[in-house]
């Protein structure tokens, strides 16, 4: 048995295909396009595994996915890939309607063909699990309630309205075609591979190198934070032991404002690497214009996945963003290679031809 992971080499998709490999010995299948934001260096541990097999290409390829499936026989498809960045489908949301609709389509339709010629026994076992966001519900005031599954969705942007479309397809393969899929929504993650266009690792990388913390507007919008193994881990209980076509919102109970967290991120900069002027870092916060359409507040009501699937998270927001930083202050090799963009090179010589 195997299982297909797409997205694997971006920041979810890796610490999900490592997670999954420590813990056990069943091969993944990891389907990646290798865009920007994709990054075989998360995965250079497995280097010579023979567990792990890379394949780069697209999730919109129906003939590659097709074949795939039909060469590996998965028991389960775990769907991560997607454009991920809200900035990034402001400037250009094209790219964000292929990958995120056309490639959902595509995949769910090679899903389709395997699974009607997949024998009885194996097609009780099989899965679709597609990971999704919070942000399909929309935007919450300072005094709503946090998002449940029953939440009524109402996507803000180009990239929120592509991941809300891509879960009414795979609601609808269900549906219509029977296919055993399951849907998670969770809040914003952080940790380890995470790309430094996002908050987190922007501001770390952005403080250490003396540039400034760009905050929106007033920086008093309200995330949800999960450490990413967490959502790791409730992926994984899902795929266990979720029941097909449900949903299950997945979150870590930390909203904390923006303007918190990159407090928070400067006080253990100061205690754990120093500006050398001994001054804090919180001098190099600036307010800059705020995104278009910017989400006000974000916030996961977890009940079901904890009492269904008594699925908990292991970190606080506390001891999940102390280890992120150590991570980037131990990883500086990492960052410097992603935002000179010398993780490309071994990428561009590989799969030139
Ligand atoms: P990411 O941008 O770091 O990684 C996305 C990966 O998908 C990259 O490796 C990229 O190369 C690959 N990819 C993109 N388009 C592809 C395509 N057409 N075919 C094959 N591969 C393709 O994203 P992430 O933050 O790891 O997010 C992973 C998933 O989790 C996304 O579906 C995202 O919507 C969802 N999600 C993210 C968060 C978060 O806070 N980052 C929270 C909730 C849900
Ligand atoms: O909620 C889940 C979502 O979280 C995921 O679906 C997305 O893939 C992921 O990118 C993330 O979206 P956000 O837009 O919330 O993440 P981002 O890190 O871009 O921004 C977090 C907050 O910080 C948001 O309110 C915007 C703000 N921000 C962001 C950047 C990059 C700033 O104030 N300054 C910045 O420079």
């Amino acid at each position: 048995m195997a299982i297909l992971v797409t997205g694997g080499a971006g920041f979810i998709g890796s610490n999900f295909v490592l997670d999954w490999l420590q813990q056990s010995d069943e091969p993944v299948i990891n389907l990646d396009a290798l865009t920007y934001a994709g990054n075989l260096e998360n995965l250079a541990s497995l280097e010579g595994d023979g567990r792990h097999l890379f394949v780069k290409g697209d999730i919109g390829d129906f003939d590659l996915t097709a074949h795939l499936l039909a060469v590996h026989q998965p028991r389960a498809i775990v769907n991560f890939a997607a454009e991920s960045h809200v900035d990034r489908s402001i400037h250009g949301p094209e790219d964000f309607i292929q990958a995120n609709i056309v490639g959902t389509f595509r995949l769910l339709e090679a899903t389709r063909m395997y699974q009607s010629e997949l024998a009885e026994s194996v097609k009780a076992q099989f899965r679709f699990l597609h990971v999704s966001t919070d942000e399909v519900y929309g935007s919450l005031t300072q005094d709503d309630p946090a998002f449940t599954e029953t939440n009524r969705y109402a996507p803000n942007s180009p990239y929120s309205a592509s991941k809300a479309a891509s879960d009414h397809l795979v609601r609808a393969y269900h549906h219509t075609y029977g296919i055993p899929v399951l849907t998670t929504n969770c809040s914003n993650n952080y940790g380890p591979w995470q790309f430094p266009e996002k908050l987190i690792p922007l501001c770390i990388h952005n403080a250490l190198t003396g540039k400034p913390l760009p905050l929106y507007g007033d920086g008093q919008q309200i995330r949800d934070w999960l450490y990413v193994k967490d959502h790791c881990s409730a992926i994984r209980q899902v795929l266990a032991a979720g029941t097909h076509g449900d949903i299950y919102n997945i979150g870590g109970w930390n909203e904390k404002s923006n303007l918190e967290v990159v407090h928070t991120l400067c006080a253990i900069l100061d205690e754990l690497s120093p500006r050398t002027d001994g001054r804090s870092y919180k001098k190099q916060i600036v307010f800059v214009q705020d995104r278009p359409g910017h989400d006000r507040r974000y916030a996961i009501d977890a009940t079901k996945i904890e009492h269904e699937l008594g699925w908990r998270p292991a970190e606080t927001f506390e001891s999940g963003i102390r280890k992120t930083v150590q991570w980037y202050l131990d990883n500086q090799t990492w960052v410097q290679n992603v935002t000179s963009g010398t993780y490309r090179h071994w990428v561009d010589k590989q799969y030139k031809k």
